[in-house]
């Protein structure tokens, strides 16, 4: 089972860097470190189950924060209290994007940031995505709102990007007009 000790800090160097594609078949060590996702961020929404394993709630988990620079990410996305849909995305690209872009009023969070970060993140408020799934099938899938802004914040890991990088170093609100808070 994976622990919150596991998770690298956003300070280690392997989270800044890009991810390199998969080949199929998936190897038996990025099933495993998918499987333990799922498990991980399944458990970290659970009541009760967070507290008593010591987990962080978290909705998505790049394979790179594990320290597997591979392309490829988890996302259980709570879409009813306490029912969970799990999307496993390797080799993920977003084929299209709204033009209409949101942003997280109440801030985004990362397992790999421990501490407040204050600022608007701009995300796209639809985008589809083209990816593999386990087995080496291509499909897509699309988020919107919420999905949506993990999908990107996810996507950016496979590429080195931190919500952090995101956010305008000078005026942390900047442009905030032009966009919707969810
Ligand atoms: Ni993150």
């Amino acid at each position: 089972m994976l622990k919150t000790k596991d998770i690298l800090d956003e300070k280690d160097e392997r989270l800044h860097k890009v991810s390199e594609e998969v080949t199929f078949p998936l190897s038996d060590i990025d099933k495993k470190l998918i499987n333990d996702s799922i498990e991980y961020l399944t458990n970290s929404q659970i009541e009760g189950l967070a507290e008593k394993y010591d987990l962080r709630p978290g909705m998505g988990m790049a394979a790179v924060q594990l320290g597997r620079l591979k392309r490829y990410f988890v996302v259980v996305h709570e879409y009813e209290p306490q029912k969970f849909n799990t999307y496993v995305l390797i080799n993920p690209e977003i084929i299209s994007n709204s033009e209409e872009r949101i942003y997280v009023d109440e801030g985004e969070g990362c397992l790999s940031i421990n501490r407040e970060v204050v600022g608007i993140v701009p995300r796209y408020a639809r985008v589809t995505m083209r990816a593999y799934d386990m087995d080496g099938n291509m499909f897509t899938v699309r988020g919107r709102e919420e999905l949506a802004v993990v999908f990107q914040h996810e996507f950016d890991h496979l590429n080195g990007i931190m919500f952090t990088d995101r956010i305008d170093k000078k005026n942390p609100f900047k442009d905030q007009d032009k966009m919707r808070a969810i």
